[in-house]
């Protein structure tokens, strides 16, 4: 699977956001995610499906929401509306996992599920056949420029092998928190496919086109070593 770089708008000047997200667009970056809090879940509060709609409004690249909300099924019309092409909803977030994921797929969207640094994998095996993309948490959520947390690098290791396991080459793995040039190839080398940026890629002294072409020549030859490190 071709690995993708997905700015994270977290990082973004939100008052320049069309500007920012052509910028990331037509330095290549295939997906651009979108983080969703609400107070709750996460400390933080951020943008809802409006801002969604309005990046899908500037881009034709793929629009990757990642929901850190509660009880996320109260949205997903909304943002599946928006024109999100991927929707992913935290394990911890939601009680009926397996049903919030048939609503985003019911609606012809690709569904993800995130997990938290601390929760397990095992909370994702019972719906590997229901999803798109699992993603691994490498800070907590809810602020972007946090410091990658290392045992995240193994846990994206052992993620791949079980998708592999149960679905090859049907399941992205994607990564989101601290990514940058630096940690960005251990993490393709461990089966990661999508790798979300956020302060790395906004933050550049270069602008963001220069953020995404860091990555992108930092992961340049380098692919899934196979098996868990
Ligand atoms: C964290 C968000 C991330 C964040 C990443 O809660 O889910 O997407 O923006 O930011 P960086 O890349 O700066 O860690
Ligand atoms: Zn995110």
């Amino acid at each position: 699977m071709s690995v993708r770089i997905a700015p994270s708008l977290l990082s973004c000047r939100f008052a320049e956001l069309g500007r920012e997200v052509r910028a990331v667009d037509e330095a290549g970056a295939e997906w651009i995610h979108v983080d969703v809090m609400d107070g709750r879940f996460v400390p933080n509060i951020t943008v809802g499906p409006l801002v969604a709609g309005a990046v899908r409004g500037v881009t034709e690249r793929t629009v990757d929401v990642h929901l850190m909300i509660e009880d996320p099924d109260r949205y997903i019309g909304d943002f599946a509306g928006a024109g999100a092409d991927v929707i992913t909803v935290h394990a911890e977030a939601t009680v009926h996992l397996h049903r919030t994921l048939g609503l985003i797929r019911g609606l012809g969207r690709r569904a993800g599920v995130a997990l938290n640094p601390a929760t397990p994998l095992a909370a994702a095996e019972a719906v590997l056949g229901d999803i798109d993309l699992l993603l691994i948490m490498s800070v907590n959520p809810g602020f972007g420029g946090q410091t990658f947390i290392p045992g995240a690098l193994e846990r994206v290791a052992r993620a791949r092998a079980l998708v592999e396991a149960h679905r090859p080459g049907r399941v992205e793995v994607e990564v989101d928190g601290g990514v940058s040039a630096k940690t960005a190839p251990a993490l393709v080398q461990a089966g990661a496919t999508v790798l979300v940026a956020g302060s790395a890629v906004f933050g550049h002294s270069g602008g963001p086109g220069a953020g995404v072409e860091a990555i992108r020549t930092a992961i340049a030859g380098v692919s899934w070593r196979g098996g868990a490190v």
